[in-house]
């Protein structure tokens, strides 16, 4: 679906120039030799890249595989996202999973973005933390304290500047300002605009507190109940990194260069030993181009790029890659293992209203109005993403029978095995059906899932796809988990305030609402997964056999590479992926200084 294609030339006033990015390998300075290299300039990599180049004496060069957000509309107004998941428009890398063998057998598209800024320059900009317990278990499990949660909050504050909304409206119990930092550099906001539906879910939460009770900040450590949406928007605007940390006084920094249409095939080592200072790309997937790192190269290419560059370069499982005819530099059998996603379905109702997001689809005319106001005064629907103005997040049981046959995968007992994404519109997967309406969706998800699958190659051309499974319902614990998700959906709507409101649910779920088999069968047939991928480059303690990077986010047994983005988390935090992966960047830049200041063999610059 593409809302916005024919209204493009209105917004073309948004494009401003910027310098340091280039489009091609002969635009760029001769000599072509950096301190760091840093591949991917998605999420994680605009941090490291802007973090790096505070200092003058480092050279920084950025290799990103898509093209530049400048411009991309889509990727501004954040309700026309939608827009931008058309294959055609090439901001994404056109995945898709190997067949979901416990989920109809279907193979499911699998976006990331392919342009500056990464997926979070095309995400659904819910800006949600985890929990305690989750960054808690980082610590435990890596045995660095400075995973932990107390410790992370640094960075969380370093990445974020809490915004006021696009409407002005008074938040005052919408959020917890003690939690929150206005001083970073990412913009995170509440929503701008009032859908009516809004009120309804307040409602709820005073009407059924014991299944479904109020959350005033669920970003404050303890997520459960019922809260507000915070996301990464500014201003009406989508803050992407490439928006926020690439912002202009990052960008002209003369020490930031960034290539854009270069995509990264292989790491090597310039004298055939586990020490790595060389990066392989290309432009056109056919001439291969060579750039130093003399420092330190940074893989920041995101969950399926960093372990595909990995395998790639003879890093990984050394079975599997004599299978594809690479030998083995680093005998690394994690990576690419442990790849964890969070099973997630969209399940709609229709509604006795037409202020609904899904009502643009059928009124062009009021799609138009509502951009020509987005454009001149940034109000209106448009200032807000189309996922959700709410978020539920909820236990199973603690007597639920499945505790009896599996261990509880959440991080404690602080942490939501599901979600409930509460959407006045269409979400992110909804289907719209054929015999039209307006309805409201309800994205559920099980956030802390059993399941894990992995990232392998297919084949052992560099440029060719790896194979992506995500593993959706591999584990009986998620389907029981999202069984109870839709439960407590259909739940949710049947209380007082919907009356009026809620007509009925869509054929499909009412059906599956009939019986649990049904129920199962649904959920088979239509589940897909969150794009909340991790865990493919885990951290481990450094000493670890198993994992891919040290808590400093180290490769293993290798110099000269160090992974910084979503990969390196070994469990999937239990909610959305991308404030963590910013806390991530953040943190991973600041231990690459402190090894750089620490080390003799660095000169300082500065
Ligand atoms: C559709 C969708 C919706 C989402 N919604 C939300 C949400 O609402 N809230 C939330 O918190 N999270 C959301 N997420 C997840 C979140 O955005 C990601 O977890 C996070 O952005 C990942 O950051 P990253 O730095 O690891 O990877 P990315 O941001 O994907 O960055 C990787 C970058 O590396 C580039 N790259 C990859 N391979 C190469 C190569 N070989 N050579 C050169 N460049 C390369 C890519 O093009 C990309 O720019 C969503 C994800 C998707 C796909
Ligand atoms: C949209 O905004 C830009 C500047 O922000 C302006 O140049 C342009 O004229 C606007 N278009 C309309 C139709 O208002
Ligand atoms: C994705 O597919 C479209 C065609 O549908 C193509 O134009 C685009 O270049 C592809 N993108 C990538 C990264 O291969
Ligand atoms: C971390 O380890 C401590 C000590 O073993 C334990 O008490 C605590 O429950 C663990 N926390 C998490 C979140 O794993
Ligand atoms: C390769 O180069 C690195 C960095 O200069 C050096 O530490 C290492 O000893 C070299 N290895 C060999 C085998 O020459
Ligand atoms: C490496 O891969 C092979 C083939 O897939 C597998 O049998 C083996 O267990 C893996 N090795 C390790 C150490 O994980
Ligand atoms: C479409 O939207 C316009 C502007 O909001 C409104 O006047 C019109 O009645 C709508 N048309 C339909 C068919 O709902
Ligand atoms: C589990 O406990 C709840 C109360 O917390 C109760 O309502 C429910 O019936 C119990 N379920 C089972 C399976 O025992
Ligand atoms: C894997 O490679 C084969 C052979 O080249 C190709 O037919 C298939 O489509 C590839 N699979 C994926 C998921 O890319
Ligand atoms: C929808 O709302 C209108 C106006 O309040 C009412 O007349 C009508 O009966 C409602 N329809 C349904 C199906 O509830
Ligand atoms: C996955 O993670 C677990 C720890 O959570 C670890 O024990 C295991 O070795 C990792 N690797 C694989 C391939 O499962």
């Amino acid at each position: 679906m593409s809302l916005s294609r024919s209204l493009t030339p209105l917004l073309l006033g948004l494009a401003v120039c910027r310098a340091a990015v280039y489009e091609t390998f002969n635009q760029l300075p001769p000599g072509l030799a950096y301190d760091f290299v840093i591949v991917g300039g998605g999420t994680a990599g605009n941090v490291v890249a802007n973090r790096l180049t505070e200092n003058p004496g480092f050279s920084v060069l950025v290799l990103e595989a898509g093209g530049s957000n400048i411009g991309v509309v889509d990727s501004i107004v954040p309700a026309l996202e939608l827009g931008l998941f058309d294959p055609r428009l090439g901001y994404l890398w056109n995945y898709t999973t190997i067949p979901q063998s416990n989920a109809g057998n279907r193979a499911l598209s699998y976006p990331r973005g392919r342009l500056l800024g990464g997926t979070s320059s095309i995400n659904g900009m819910w800006y949600t933390r985890g929990s305690r317990d989750d960054f808690d278990r980082y610590s435990n499990v890596t045995g660095d304290p400075g995973w932990g949660w107390d410790a992370i909050q640094k960075y969380f504050r370093k990445n974020e500047k809490w915004s006021p909304p696009a409407d002005h409206h008074n938040t005052h119990g919408q959020f917890d300002p003690a939690v929150h930092s206005t001083t970073g550099i990412n913009s995170v906001s509440l929503p701008g605009y009032q859908w009516p539906m809004f009120s309804r879910v307040i409602e709820t939460t005073v009407e059924m507190p014991d299944e479904f009770k109020f959350v005033l900040d669920y970003n404050a450590g303890v997520p459960l109940g019922v809260g507000w949406a915070q996301n990464t928007i500014e201003n009406g605007a989508r803050s992407s990194s490439a928006v926020s940390y690439l912002a202009a006084p990052f960008i002209n920094r003369p020490n930031l260069h960034v290539l854009i249409n270069a995509q990264v095939s292989r790491v090597l080592s310039a004298n055939g030993s586990t020490h790595f200072n060389q990066v392989e790309f290309s432009q056109d997937k056919k001439e291969l181009f060579i750039v130093q790192a003399s420092k330190e190269i940074i893989l920041s290419a995101g969950s399926v790029g960093t372990p595909h560059i990995l395998l790639n370069s003879g890093i990984g499982n050394r079975t599997s890659l004599a299978h594809h005819g690479i030998k083995t530099i680093v005998d690394l059998p994690d990576v690419g293992q442990n790849f964890t996603d969070q099973p997630l379905i969209s399940n709609s109702w229709f509604v006795n209203s037409t202020e609904t997001f899904e009502s643009y689809s059928q009124n062009s005319t009021k799609l138009a109005e509502d951009l020509r106001q987005w454009n001149e005064t940034r109000q209106g629907p448009l200032v807000s993403t189309i996922v959700g103005g709410h978020i539920a997040w909820l236990r199973l049981d603690a007597n639920s029978s499945i505790f009896s046959q599996h261990a509880d995968p959440a991080a404690g007992i602080n942490t939501p095995h599901i979600e409930l994404q509460i959407a006045s519109g269409i979400g992110l997967a909804t289907p719209i059906p054929p015999e039209g309406g307006n309805f409201i969706s309800f994205q559920t998800s099980v956030v802390s899932p059993a399941s894990r699958g992995s990232i392998t190659l297919n084949t052992s051309n560099p440029f060719d796809p790896p194979l992506i499974d995500p593993a959706v319902l591999a584990d009986d614990f998620d389907a029981f988990a999202m069984r109870v998700a839709i439960k407590k959906a259909a739940k949710f709507v049947s209380a007082e305030a919907w009356k009026g409101f809620v007509i009925r649910p869509l054929d499909n779920l009412a059906q599956a609402l009939t019986s649990d088999e049904a129920l199962e069968t649904y959920i088979r047939e239509t589940a897909s997964h969150g794009a909340h991928p991790v865990g493919s480059a885990a951290m481990s303690p450094k000493a670890a056999k198993w994992g891919v990077v040290g808590p400093d986010l180290l490769l293993k047994d290798a110099t000269g590479i160090r992974v910084i983005d979503a990969s390196v988390m070994p469990y999937v935090p239990s909610g959305h992926t991308q404030a963590p992966t910013y806390a991530v960047a953040e943190r991973g830049e600041s231990h690459l200084i402190d090894a750089i200041y620490r080390s003799n063999s660095y000169l300082i610059e500065i």
